[in-house]
């Protein structure tokens, strides 16, 4: 079908959005490494390149072994990103480990800056992420199984098995951020007006209160 110029020209524009829209992610290097000078107080978009590096800079074992899941939510999230591993710095990906204990919970959150791709190591979890339409998408996954998080979406994953379970999880960020959804609305600080919350989750003050207490940060 040949398409009349103008419609032509839009869906060139379109395939021009489109693909600056999926691509769109953490910035491309300009260097072979710009190692992260964590110390630095100058701030940029990421971090400011170290002048001396080694290969420490590029290794982290913090994985190796099971994060403890002693807490509140039974799960515990051990990154692997620029914070731990300063050679990530401008290259786009990172790492995290999740452990759960039977009955854990890695509770409702998103990453800003991120899609994220899970690799069951041990166990199985229910999980799920809930479209911009609402519409929740979820499933049982076990060793050996991968899921999908798209970017920004909020997702959760549940161990509803006996047994812990741990995965691997692969971020196309070095930082991708973590905003866990009851934290950021009953826990901020300084703290969201209740007036706020009673009328987004149609609730009394009382109730509202009943959360933030539940969630205040231990001191
Ligand atoms: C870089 O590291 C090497 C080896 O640790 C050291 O000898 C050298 O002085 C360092 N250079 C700078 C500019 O810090
Ligand atoms: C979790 O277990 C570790 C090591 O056994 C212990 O040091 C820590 O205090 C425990 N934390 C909680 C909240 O029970």
């Amino acid at each position: 079908m040949k398409l009349p110029h103008h419609s032509s020209a839009l869906f060139t524009a379109s395939l021009a959005l489109f693909f600056f829209v999926v691509t769109a992610a953490d910035p491309d290097l300009l260097q072979d490494v710009c190692v992260a000078d964590l110390a630095s107080g100058i701030k940029v978009n990421g971090f400011t390149c170290k002048s001396n590096f080694s290969a420490d800079d590029f290794f982290f074992n913090g994985l190796a072994k099971s994060g403890l899941t002693n807490n509140t939510l039974g799960s515990r999230v051990t990154g692997a990103n620029v914070q731990s591993i300063p050679g990530l710095n401008t290259l786009g990906v990172s790492l995290a480990r999740i452990d759960y204990a039977p009955g854990g919970l890695n509770p409702p959150h998103t990453h800003p800056r991120a899609t994220e791709i899970v690799f069951v190591l041990e166990g199985q979890l229910d999980v799920g992420f809930i479209t911009t339409g609402n519409v929740l998408v979820s499933k049982s996954i076990k060793k050996g199984e991968i899921f999908v998080f798209p970017k920004g979406l909020v997702h959760f994953q549940k161990n509803n098995g006996k047994v812990p379970a741990a995965v691997i999880a692969a971020f196309n960020s070095q930082f991708p951020g973590t905003q866990s959804i009851a934290a950021a609305l009953f826990a901020a600080s300084p703290p969201v007006p209740d007036n706020v919350l009673t009328k987004a989750f149609q609730v009394g003050t009382k109730e509202v209160e009943k959360i933030k207490s539940r969630l205040a940060p231990k001191k």
